[in-house]
């Protein structure tokens, strides 16, 4: 008798404990907090379709970014599409994925960033993790070669009419920028870290204490 086909989830990834969705969007909102107040934002904020120059009124980009994911945050190794998404069974059959499904990891966040699309937490993978990692999702062009994990991120919520799928290619542009020399405007030290500007309305917080945050690598059936 043939077996039956696996079952696919929409997507593979790393779903993050209570706890830790909890601390990381307390983080990512003191992020915009402060950023909504910082006058050198607000010099740029033409780009968030503000345009506030006077010092007392916040940007606020708590409701500027509408959608957020609800639940549990997660950071998405392979969206599968129920197996119907390219390298989706090849990727469900590697070794590695079956070993790891339904394992705890802690993953670390080395950095939060906003685009006028979305913000998100930069994820930095260890060795055992870039294992799970699929090869054929770091790029925005063919001919990009980033190094791989450049695209692993949590996103933490998207402007009005934005899918949570920008967030990832929001964090490849500017991973190509820094590839190309590119370490954007120092702007200064905020609460948490060091503070970038890429120009076009892009903002890098570099975390200078990285965030841990406790998962469970796993499918999501929708
Ligand atoms: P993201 O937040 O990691 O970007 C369900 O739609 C989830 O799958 C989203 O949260 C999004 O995760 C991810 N996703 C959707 N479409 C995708 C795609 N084409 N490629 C990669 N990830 C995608």
């Amino acid at each position: 008798p043939s077996l039956e086909k696996e079952f696919l989830p929409m997507y593979f990834g790393w779903f993050l404990s209570k706890r830790s969705s909890e601390n990381l969007r307390k983080a990512g909102q003191l992020f915009l907090d402060e950023l909504g107040s910082l006058k050198a934002f607000k010099k740029e904020s033409k780009y968030f379709a503000f345009a506030i120059e006077d010092p007392k009124v916040k940007v606020d980009l708590t409701s500027y970014f509408v959608k957020r994911p609800p639940g549990v945050l997660h950071c998405t190794t392979k969206y599968t599409e129920f197996g119907k998404a390219p390298g989706a069974e090849e990727y469900a059959q590697q070794e590695a994925v079956k070993a790891s499904y339904g394992k705890g990891f802690t993953l670390s966040i080395s950095a939060l960033f906003i685009t006028t699309k979305t913000v998100g937490a930069r994820v930095e993978l260890n060795e055992q993790q870039l294992l799970l990692w699929p090869g054929d999702v770091d790029k925005l062009l063919s001919t990009d070669n980033l190094p791989k994990g450049s695209r692993a991120h949590i996103t933490l919520g998207c402007a009005n009419g934005v899918e949570a799928v920008q967030t990832g290619l929001d964090l490849l542009e500017f991973v190509k920028l820094e590839k190309a020399g590119n370490k954007g405007d120092e702007v200064g030290e905020i609460g948490g870290g060091k503070l970038q500007y890429f120009d076009n309305g892009m903002w890098m917080l570099v975390l200078s204490k990285k965030i841990d945050v406790r998962a469970i690598f796993s499918g999501y059936y929708g």
